[in-house]
């Protein structure tokens, strides 16, 4: 199965070396050869069910930093995979609630949602809405409230493993989902811990800018801590690199130089900056919905396919290169 999506990525990269001729100018334009490689690619991609995991996989979406793309890639993905035929539910674990908009899901304060699970006041099943434009797509929301469960919560001596519980009672459920991604805030806080100690493993978005690497050791060395100390099941690591720029040389560099530093963890999909991705949110939107034939739509369905062969793969674990990289 990986193999489909080396080969089809091959594909796409000799279809853009290739090139496309203008009819009319005879000349070769770059908006024509993306647009010809997003239909070739949906051609391979149609009607293709992603590989399903033999046992439910949770995948933190995480970064300590803001920005990067976590929400838009949690989103995104999640809706692939759904739309790929897997049963996937989001736990918004982010008291902004970005990815509960994203996904037409309701998060104003009251709304029974990711607070009230990690308090144990609600099961994820009970808290779970589905998403209105996505089949096997479910929502655990986030609302405000939740700013405040790191405060209310850092005393408890079971802080870290309030929804390790949840969701250990969701994954046995006879309706249980074959991907759950929990969007992570913006620091490594109570709340990143509780996904991290309840996950299998972890979606880093990095975006592909001048620091993108700094930060990274740290989350590794994260990593490390919590498998030794509080779950050794977080072995799946894998980076996305986003927002790439493809008329600057500076974000092919970045993302050679994060692939060198992390060769086996970063996935060979990446996503292209694309007005249509920040612009889908505001409808209530993934751009799988809002614009399904466009460059971020194929962008985020490569992602999928990828992570979803990669999850159906790997029963092994990804050993982390623990080469600093910020010192
Ligand atoms: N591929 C992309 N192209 C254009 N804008 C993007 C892309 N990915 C994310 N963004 C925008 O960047 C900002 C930060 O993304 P977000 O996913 O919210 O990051 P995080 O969750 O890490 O804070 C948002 O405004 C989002 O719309
Ligand atoms: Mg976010």
């Amino acid at each position: 199965m990986r193999e489909t999506v080396e080969a089809m990525l091959h594909t796409r990269l000799s279809a853009r070396k290739g090139g496309v001729v203008d009819r009319r100018s005879g000349n070769s334009s770059p908006l024509m050869e993306e647009l010809a490689h997003n239909q070739q690619t949906l051609r391979e991609l149609e009607g293709k069910l992603l590989p399903r995991p033999s046992r439910p996989v949770v995948i933190a979406v995480a970064n300590q930093k803001g920005g990067v793309g976590k929400t838009t890639t949690a989103v995104n993905v999640a809706a692939a995979l759904a739309l790929g035929g897997l049963r996937v539910a989001v736990i918004d674990s982010d008291p902004q609630g970005n990815a509960s908009t994203a996904l037409g899901i309701p998060h104003t304060q009251g709304t029974r949602s990711t607070y009230e699970v990690l308090l144990g006041e609600s099961s994820l099943r009970e808290a779970f809405r589905p998403c209105p434009d996505i089949p096997g797509l479910v929502v655990c929301p986030a609302t405000i409230d939740l700013a405040g469960a790191e405060v209310e919560l850092v005393d408890e001596p079971e802080r870290a493993t309030f929804l390790r519980e949840a969701v250990d009672e969701l994954l046995v459920s006879p309706d249980r989902p074959d991907i759950v991604l929990i969007d992570c805030p913006p620091s490594l806080g109570l709340l990143t811990l509780n996904a991290f100690v309840a996950s299998d493993g972890l979606l880093i978005p990095v975006q592909a800018e001048y620091y993108a690497l700094e930060g990274l050791s740290f989350l590794w060395r994260t990593v490390e801590r919590i498998r030794d100390e509080l779950n050794p099941g977080l072995q799946q690591l894998m980076i996305v690199v986003t927002m790439i720029d493809g008329r600057t040389r500076l974000s092919a560099e970045v993302a050679s130089e994060v692939r060198e530093h992390f060769p086996e963890q970063v996935l060979n999909a990446t996503v292209p900056r694309s007005v249509r991705v920040s612009e889908a949110p505001s409808y209530a939107q993934t751009v799988l919905t809002y614009e399904p034939r466009g460059t971020g739509s194929v962008a985020y369905r490569l992602v999928a396919h990828e992570m979803a062969n990669r999850l159906a793969a790997a029963d092994s674990a990804i050993e982390p290169d623990l080469e600093s990289t910020d010192g």
